[in-house]
């Protein structure tokens, strides 16, 4: 059954963006994994989360065959970003680099494609590359991921750095660093963020988060569960969320997010478990 309950967000372009979408780290690595990996992309579409977020690193593009099997006949329902790795974003291997992906994806453009972090390459470079696929219709929006303020007043200063729709970056519960600089200059000019690892569910900590009594507290006067509630903090912060799931009951639970009002008071609540800084903190990548 499909809903339509996941509000979007607007691009500087004009175009809508939802705000929560399937990420694909770690998909397309494992054979084994494979049909799960697709299965759980296809049930996403059926619910209606039709954002679906990738990188030709991951998987070393794995992951962009498993979501062109996920989308086969129904390109359209799809937004569909990619990110291309830095040391490929010079002006010819950005073209290339883009052909290759959208070749894996079955595709013949991409929603929003990315710089996934900033590298040695020019940033003018990368940008004019982005416009001059953008003017062949083979993206239709370009943007960055992994940028600090720094870099985004670099990139604001290129011609064409206006253009950028997005900044991708690492942000959830215990990471709270851009609401002090990156989050209110981005609000400022319209550039809504994408928050990845959104649950922090890798790594050695990976428990750590959604184990949370704090947490455990809000989901449980919700009926949800606590991944829900980071999300669902996410979502009330402005900004977009793309969890990984591959368990079909991860994915489920990740639609219903769009549907959970936090109170005024469960905001406090969050604000006292995981407080913002109150200073500048260099943005954290993983
Ligand atoms: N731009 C960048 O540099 C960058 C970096 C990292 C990630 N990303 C993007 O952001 C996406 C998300 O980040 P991530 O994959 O690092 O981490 P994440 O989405 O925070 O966490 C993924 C983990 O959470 C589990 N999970 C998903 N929904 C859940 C739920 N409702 N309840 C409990 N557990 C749940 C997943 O389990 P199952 O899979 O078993 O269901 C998986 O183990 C990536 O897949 C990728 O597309 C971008």
């Amino acid at each position: 059954m499909k809903t339509s309950s996941i509000k979007t967000v607007r691009l500087p372009s004009g175009r809508e963006i939802p705000m929560i979408g399937q990420g694909t780290w770690r998909m397309g690595e494992n054979r084994t994994e494979r049909q799960a990996e697709v299965d759980a992309l296809r049930l996403g579409l059926d619910l209606g989360i039709t954002l679906i977020d990738t990188a030709e690193m991951y998987g070393e593009g794995g992951a962009e065959i498993i979501i062109s099997e996920a989308i086969a006949g129904r390109r359209d329902e799809v937004f569909l970003v990619s990110k291309i790795y830095p040391h490929h974003a010079c002006h010819e291997g950005t073209a290339q680099a883009c052909e290759r992906t959208l070749k894996r994806l079955k595709t013949d453009r991409l929603d929003l494609y990315l710089l996934h972090w900033r590298e040695s390459i020019p940033l003018e470079e990368t940008i004019s590359a982005f416009l001059k696929l953008k003017a062949d219709g083979k993206i239709l929006d370009f943007g960055v991921s992994n940028f600090d303020l720094s870099d985004m007043e670099d990139a604001a200063r290129i011609a064409g750095g206006e253009q950028i729709a997005t900044n991708q970056i690492y942000y959830n519960l215990e990471h709270r660093g851009i609401e002090f600089d990156l989050m209110p200059w981005c609000k400022e000019r319209g550039i809504p963020l994408m928050a990845y690892s959104p649950l922090k569910s890798s790594g050695d900590d990976k428990h750590a988060l959604l184990g949370h009594l704090a947490l455990k507290k809000i989901a449980k006067a919700h009926s949800a569960t606590t991944a829900q509630i980071a999300l669902a903090w996410l979502l009330h912060m402005g900004v977009v969320v793309i969890p990984k799931a591959v368990k079909p009951e991860h994915v489920r639970e990740n639609l219903v997010v769009a549907d959970i009002q936090l109170t005024r008071e469960d905001i406090k609540s969050i604000d006292k478990a995981f407080p913002a800084p109150n200073h500048k903190v260099s943005l954290a990548m993983r």
